[in-house]
């Protein structure tokens, strides 16, 4: 069975809820999801998945990369992490408020890039909440990167 691993940073919710709709979208497509909040998981648990997926909202407060200060750890474990042969996705949450819109999803999808997984679908930015249309966007998201996945065996 596809195992797919789930990773969020979320204060308000929003990243969680986000986490929740796509977990739903490939317990669908009949993969084995895990989820899992950011600053409680070690990034070796990709390791045990084909489809390594990271949740983030931006945090502009002088931290590095927008990363959220609970994720830092693991943003620069992965920096350091072989994924070859692995497929990622990457999402977030942000607030078109700041001028660095959700930047943490950049900075996300380079960290995997530099693992050698492959990316699996263009990466999803979320203004605060996902509304009905991002909710199709993060469904789009999902069976993208399944087909992804699905071509490459
Ligand atoms: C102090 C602070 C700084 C923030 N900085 C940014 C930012 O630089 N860019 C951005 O897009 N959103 C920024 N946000 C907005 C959050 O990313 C946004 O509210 C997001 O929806 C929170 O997601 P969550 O509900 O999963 O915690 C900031 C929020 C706070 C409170």
């Amino acid at each position: 069975m596809t195992k797919v691993k789930i990773v969020y940073a979320s204060m308000t919710g929003n990243d969680e809820d986000m986490a929740d709709i796509l977990s739903e979208d490939f317990e669908n497509a009949g993969m084995q999801v895990e989820m899992s909040e950011i600053s409680q998981t070690d990034v070796q648990d990709f390791q045990q998945a084909d489809i390594c997926i990271v949740v983030s909202y931006t945090y502009s407060d002088g931290l590095e990369g927008h990363i959220p200060d609970e994720g830092l750890d693991f943003y620069h474990d992965l920096l350091e992490t072989n994924l070859t042969g692995k497929t990622f996705g990457v999402c977030g949450s942000g607030d078109t408020f700041y001028q660095d819109f959700a930047l943490a999803v950049d900075n996300f999808e380079q960290a995997f890039q530099t693992t050698g997984a492959t990316m699996g679908a263009p990466s999803v930015k979320v203004e605060l909440a996902p509304d009905q249309e991002d909710i199709a966007r993060l469904d789009q998201f999902a069976q993208t990167i399944i087909n992804h996945f699905q071509k490459k065996d």
